[in-house]
C-alpha cells in the first residue's frame, strides 16, 4: 500500500501574512496521512522553517533541471532543498501550458530533484479535446513514459493525475473516470518496476477537489491521496480533506 498524502498546491498565491494559514493547517489531525503544502517560492522558506517540527512538510512548484548557472529567475533543486523543503511539484499542466513544458524536460528536472534528495510530485493527465477524443489512457500513458525518468520508487516519487478540465474549473472527474486512469498509471508503473513496487508509489488525483467530494474520491481504488489547489489555501477548506483523507 502506498502512503496516504494530502498535498496543497498554492500556485501563485500567498504573502508572508498566510503563513498564518499554514501554520492553522499543521493543527489538523492527519493521523496516517502526509500532508504537503507547496507556497510560491517567496514563501517557501519561511514556510518550511515554521513547519519544521510539525507534521506537515513543505515542496516547491518548480525548479530547474541545471544546478547553477546563468538562468534568471530560475531556483534550482538543490536551493528548493537548501529551504528545508522535501517536495517539488514538477510537471504541472500549467507549466506544461503556460511555459511550453515538454515531458523531455519534465523528466530532466525530475532527475535533478532526485539528485537533490527531493521527492518529485510528477503531474500528468489529459485535455477536455483529448477525452473527448478518447485520447485520455494514450496521453496519460505517454506522459508517464515520457516524464519519469528511470529510477523511481516510493521514497523520490508521486504521481498527480489531473486532468486539465478538472482544474479550477469546479467540475470533478467521476470516480470512474479517476479509476479507470489510475489503474492504468499503476500498471505502467508496474511495467516499469514490477507490481510490488509499483504499489507502494503514491497516486494523487487532483482538480476541483473540495470536502464535498473528498470521501467518494479517495474510495476510489488507487487513489491514495489528492493534489489541491484553491481547496488548500485556508485550514476551513483543507481541513475537512485531510480529515477525509486520514479516515479513508
Ligand atoms: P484545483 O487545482 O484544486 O484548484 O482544481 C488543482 C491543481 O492544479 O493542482
Amino acid at each position: 500500500m502506498a502512503r496516504k498524502i494530502a498535498a496543497g498546491n498554492w500556485k501563485m498565491n500567498g504573502l508572508q501574512a498566510s503563513l498564518s494559514e499554514a501554520a492553522e493547517i499543521a493543527k489538523v489531525d492527519c493521523a496516517e496521512a502526509g500532508v504537503i503544502l507547496c507556497p510560491p517560492a517567496t514563501l517557501l522558506a519561511p514556510m518550511s522553517t515554521l513547519l519544521r517540527n510539525t507534521h506537515v512538510d513543505t515542496g516547491a512548484q518548480n525548479c530547474h533541471a541545471q544546478a547553477s548557472g546563468a538562468h534568471t529567475g530560475e531556483i534550482s533543486a538543490g536551493m528548493v532543498a537548501d529551504t528545508g523543503a522535501k517536495y517539488v511539484i514538477l510537471g504541472h499542466s500549467e507549466r506544461r501550458s503556460d511555459n511550453g513544458e515538454t515531458s523531455e524536460i519534465i523528466s530532466k528536472k525530475v532527475k535533478a530533484a532526485w539528485e537533490a534528495g527531493l521527492t518529485a510530485i510528477i503531474c500528468l493527465g489529459e485535455t477536455e479535446d483529448e477525452r473527448d477524443k478518447g485520447m485520455t489512457l494514450d496521453v496519460v500513458s505517454a506522459q508517464l513514459a515520457g516524464s519519469v525518468p528511470d529510477g523511481e520508487n516510493d521514497g523520490n516519487t508521486i504521481i498527480a493525475y489531473e486532468p486539465v478540465w478538472a482544474i479550477g474549473t469546479g467540475r470533478t472527474a467521476t470516480p470512474d473516470e479517476i479509476g479507470e486512469v489510475h489503474a492504468a498509471l499503476r500498471d505502467g508503473l508496474a511495467d516499469r518496476i514490477g507490481a510490488h513496487a509499483a504499489m507502494d508509489i503514491p497516486l494523487l488525483y487532483g482538480g476541483s477537489v473540495k470536502a464535498k467530494n473528498a470521501k467518494e474520491i479517495f474510495a476510489v481504488s488507487d487513489v491514495d491521496g489528492a493534489l489541491v489547489g484553491g481547496a488548500s489555501l485556508t485550514a476551513a477548506d483543507f481541513g475537512p480533506i485531510i480529515t477525509a483523507l486520514a479516515a479513508s
